[in-house]
């Protein structure tokens, strides 16, 4: 008798899924379609805005809509902007922040900056709140650089950014280091007539630098000490989310995605449609972005989200991106590879067939790409790292130190489950770490952790 009915059962369960695919699928295709065009001003962005406008009063700070060098003179500081052209002729502004009032000689610090964010992200906060106006703030002359590709970085003798994408975005941040990097650091030299210049690495700033001290060693000279804030050579050991689900999605299809010039550039700014809802939503906007990338929120200003919103993400090439991910496949021994331009399954599949030839071997000669000696860096290091950072943990850090050879002493824990990845550059409260940091270039050797830390206190204020 139960015969008749289960063919009615499972007709009824096939039913159901099927209805579940179709709407699966619908939502897929109408959110594609909506981010797509959000992110490149269609009709539906022309249809939005005009509500948003309407139901969410905008923020009310003075430092939204403030353009870079707006931002540094209204809290004090002289503002410069410089034009430098690296080597293979990307053109890229270089701007310097000093507090007038140190007569004397300023020794001249050069910042290099995370994925994602350009000089102007880490002048987007208040004045005794970010490490470059710290910085400034105890008489330093501080030079921001930018990598090729994000904001102040997109422009090139030769390559047009919009008609020549494949070419343009063709970099990681090995490259960045050895050709952005360089050309900045001589500038900086250059211009002030010094002969080493201090280094501060924010997270990929720090994979740069360490990338252009193994490509080019004559750089050991050229840098008087370095400090590292959550900066790492690979990030083999990284259990961030999106990370993990960068790489998932990406690995097998690498070669696949580095030949669509659509994809080529990856988060050129904002689009105006999030800004506008950051700058209205700020705390909404602060505590969505902080949840889907980062551990907590504990440390990072939610309510001014809007304005950092305004400088991020400034852009960065498919290609780095994917490296990202593949530096997490990567060997976690040490031997730092550049770029692996055999990695993606279908690639490793044509090989295997012999249907295709090895491109590591057309550009780097070898079919392994070539590795990154740790044994070449030889400068001062002091390493920063965080309980709370899920993307460069401790055993990243602990690996790069043995690497280099950094003594145990130049290593300084954050012992604190809250200060996240993202904290070394908005943090509203925790400025300890660049305090230390500034006592270690000025020569002071001050115990670790600091005994009463500037403004840093436990309880919410
Ligand atoms: C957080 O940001 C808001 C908006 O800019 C500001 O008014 C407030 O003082 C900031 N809080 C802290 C602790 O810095």
């Amino acid at each position: 008798m139960s015969s008749s009915k289960e063919p009615r059962g499972s007709a009824k369960g096939r039913r159901v899924l099927r209805y579940l695919c179709y709407s699966v699928v619908a939502m897929f295709l109408s959110t594609s379609i909506v981010l797509y065009d959000i992110t490149n001003g269609g009709p539906c962005l022309e249809l939005i805005t005009p509500l948003v406008d309407y139901a969410l009063p905008i923020m009310d700070d003075p430092d939204l809509g403030k353009t870079v060098a707006d931002l540094a003179r209204s809290k004090g500081f002289h503002f410069e902007s410089h034009e430098v052209t690296s080597e293979d002729g990307y053109i890229i502004e270089l701007h310097r922040i000093f507090d007038p009032k140190f007569k004397a000689r300023r020794p001249p610090v050069v910042v290099g900056l995370p994925l994602f964010l350009s000089s102007a992200a880490i002048m987007s906060d208040f004045r005794n709140n970010t490490p470059a106006y710290i910085f400034a703030d105890h008489g330093f002359d501080v030079w921001l650089t930018n990598a090729r590709g994000n904001r102040f970085a997109r422009r090139h003798l030769r390559l047009d950014p919009e008609r020549d994408k494949l070419d343009f975005y063709d970099y990681t941040f090995v490259d960045i280091g050895e050709f952005d990097l360089s050309a900045q650091i001589d500038y900086v030299l250059e211009a002030t007539g010094e002969k080493k210049v201090f280094f501060v690495g924010m997270s990929q700033g720090a994979a740069s630098l360490f990338a252009l001290l193994s490509r080019r060693p004559s750089y050991n000279d050229k840098i008087e000490a370095m400090v590292s804030y959550g900066g790492f050579r690979s990030i083999c050991f990284t259990f961030n989310r999106a990370v993990q689900v960068i790489d998932f999605l990406t690995w097998p299809v690498t070669d696949l995605l580095l030949k669509f010039e659509a994809l080529a550039l990856v988060g050129p700014h904002s689009s105006s449609m999030v800004d506008r809802v950051c700058a209205r939503a700020s705390t909404l906007c602060g505590l969505f972005f902080n949840y889907a990338l980062f551990s907590s929120h504990h440390y990072l200003n939610v309510t001014r989200f809007g304005v950092y919103m305004e400088h991020m993400p400034a852009g960065t090439s498919l290609k780095n991106f994917v490296y990202f991910g593949q530096s997490r496949g990567m060997n976690c021994d040490g031997s730092v590879r550049e770029f692996d331009y055999d990695r993606g399954l279908f690639t490793r599949l044509l090989l295997y067939l012999n249907l295709r030839t090895s491109r590591n071997m057309d550009r780097y000669g070898s079919e392994e790409p070539p590795v990154l000696d740790p044994n070449r860096i030889r400068i001062p290091i002091k390493l920063y790292f965080s309980d709370g950072d899920d993307l460069v943990p401790i055993q990243e850090t602990m690996k790069i130190a043995e690497d280099i050879g950094i003594p145990a002493e130049n290593i300084h824990r954050i012992d604190d489950d809250r200060f996240s990845h993202l904290n070394y550059i908005f943090n509203k409260r925790r400025k300890d770490y660049v305090i230390h940091s500034i006592d270690f270039f000025k020569g002071i050797k001050t115990p670790w952790p600091l005994e009463n830390p500037p403004g840093h206190s436990d309880g919410d204020p």
